[in-house]
């Protein structure tokens, strides 16, 4: 099973304010969707709290202490990935907050990474991706004409 850790950050790291994300890209979501879809989502409980609405087709999983009703929920990274891996899943995508790519970076075998060329005031940060394990291997360049920055979708494979 192939784990994925899939983000979106600004210039300076970040990539989250109060509990929100400073910026709106269409294509970026419709890249989150096209790359999600189908397969289970990974996530802190404050993103989960985050997300708008209800994203269709896709497990959510929850990484939290305390259960919420109605969804499925581990404590830890690894439990949740051991379940992916029982139902068979052949790829786990990892959405996000902070704490959960900070640690993820050790379970993860690819990062798809939206790197946006503006720096953006925030409260949570993407992890510095180590160079030693990581590659780059695809860095695809795109102008937001709606928020006039460019951006990249930027593939990271673990070495
Ligand atoms: N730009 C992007 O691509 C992107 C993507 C996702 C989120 N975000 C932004 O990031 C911010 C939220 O991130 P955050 O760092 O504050 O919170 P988070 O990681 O979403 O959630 C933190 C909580 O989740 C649980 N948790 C997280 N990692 C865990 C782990 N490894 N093992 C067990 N439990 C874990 C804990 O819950 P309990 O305290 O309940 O145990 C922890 O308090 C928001 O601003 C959101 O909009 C941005």
């Amino acid at each position: 099973m192939e784990v994925i850790m899939i983000a979106a950050m600004a210039q300076n790291r970040v990539i989250g304010n109060k509990n929100d994300i400073p910026w709106r890209i269409k294509e970026d979501f419709q890249h989150f969707q096209q790359h999600t879809i189908g397969h289970p989502i990974i996530m802190g409980r404050n993103t989960f709290k985050s997300l708008p609405g209800h994203l269709k087709d896709r497990e959510y999983i929850i990484l939290t202490r305390f259960p919420i009703s109605g969804y499925t929920c581990f404590e830890s990274i690894k439990e949740a990935l051991d379940y992916c891996h029982i139902k068979n899943y052949n790829k786990a995508f990892l959405i996000g907050g902070a704490k959960v790519y900070e640690e993820g970076l050790k379970h993860s075998d690819t990062i798809l990474l939206t790197e946006i060329e503006k720096p953006f005031k925030g409260d949570t940060y993407f992890p510095e991706i180590p160079k030693t394990d990581w590659k780059l291997t695809e860095i695809v360049r795109e102008y937001s004409e709606e928020n006039d920055f460019n951006y990249s979708f930027n593939t990271y494979i673990k070495k």
